[in-house]
């Protein structure tokens, strides 16, 4: 049997393969705008939200193949978001995954274009996919599930919150609030959209859904602690950004020890709903942890 994180390891690899052919063929798109999302989305990031698909679909005993289509769909989302959150007008950062970010190797149009370009390429890949459009309910659903998630009530709208707060002292409930909809939104999606495939039970349905909103407030929260803690060489993000924009994130709000406690207490929570899953937990188990211990 290989251990546990040898399959997440797998995944990733497998996950880093598969990516590329998803994106647009020169011949159909401007190369530039090409490059742009070429150069962001196949930057080296974790791919958490992917393993996150995948391991939701090992606990429902689905085949890892039947769910790359969601898997890359979601990080083309999450690529998208992270393009758009480093420009000028939101975060301004210059560094992401280990490089320029997308606005500062282009340009900003090009960023903003890649971003918009990106999105779009994620519900094309859904609507495409031949192995969802064998359950068409079960696809609709997925992507109707998909863009709630990103829009106005998920990523969206708490990218909006995220900058409305900027030198603002909120309670930790409000910054709670932020976290689920910018980043935990996303999350759940991914641990949601493999129930859907496998037209799992209300309480297994639930059980993921719960799982995933824990184990990605929990994930925010430990970005948070990342900026302060984190080193950039290693985050591939610059370090103690949010402070230096007066940003309301975990660590300011209640300190770095309150903190990791919080991301402790999400993550067992997380836990606590992996009892009624018809397949193996090993992967959610071990994602739930990483989420709150990782050095990037
Ligand atoms: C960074 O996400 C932004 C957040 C929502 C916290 P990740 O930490 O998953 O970034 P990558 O994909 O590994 O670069
Ligand atoms: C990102 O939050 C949330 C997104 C929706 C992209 P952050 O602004 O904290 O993410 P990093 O730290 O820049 O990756
Ligand atoms: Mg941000
Ligand atoms: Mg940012
Ligand atoms: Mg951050």
């Amino acid at each position: 049997m290989p251990d546990t994180a040898d399959i997440i390891k797998s995944w990733q690899v497998r996950f880093d393969k598969i990516l590329p052919g998803y994106l647009p063929e020169s011949r159909q798109t401007p190369p530039l705008l090409r490059d742009a999302m070429l150069y962001s989305a196949t930057a080296g990031g974790k791919r958490i939200r992917p393993m996150f698909v995948y391991a939701s679909g090992r606990a429902l005993n689905l085949d890892e193949r039947s769910l790359d289509s969601i898997a890359v769909a979601i990080e083309l989302i999450h690529t998208y978001s992270l393009i758009h959150d480093d420009l000028p007008s939101m975060d301004d950062d210059d560094l992401r995954r280990g490089q320029l970010s997308c606005h500062r190797q282009f340009d900003e149009a090009t960023a903003i274009l890649a971003g918009d370009a990106l999105q779009a390429l994620a519900f094309e890949i859904l609507a495409d996919s031949d192995r969802l459009s064998r359950q068409p309910r079960q696809q609709l659903e997925i992507i109707r599930g998909l863009a709630r998630a990103c829009g106005a009530s998920g990523m969206a709208g708490g990218q909006v919150l995220d900058l409305a707060s900027l030198g603002k002292e909120i309670s930790q409930q409000e910054l709670e609030d932020i976290h689920a909809f910018k980043t935990g939104a996303l999350i759940q999606v991914s641990t949601v959209a493999p129930a859907i495939l496998a037209s799992a039970t209300a309480e297994q349905n639930d059980s993921l859904s719960r799982y995933g909103r824990a184990t990605g407030l929990a994930f925010q929260v430990f970005d948070d602690l990342l900026d302060v803690t984190g080193s950039s060489d290693v985050t591939g993000k610059p370090s103690q950004a949010d402070a230096a924009r007066s940003k309301p994130a975990f660590p300011a709000i209640i300190g770095i020890e309150k903190s990791i406690q919080r991301s402790h207490e999400l993550r067992d929570q997380a836990l606590a709903e992996l009892q009624h899953l018809p397949g193996e937990t090993d992967t959610l188990e071990w994602l739930a942890a990483y989420a709150v211990d990782r050095d990037r």
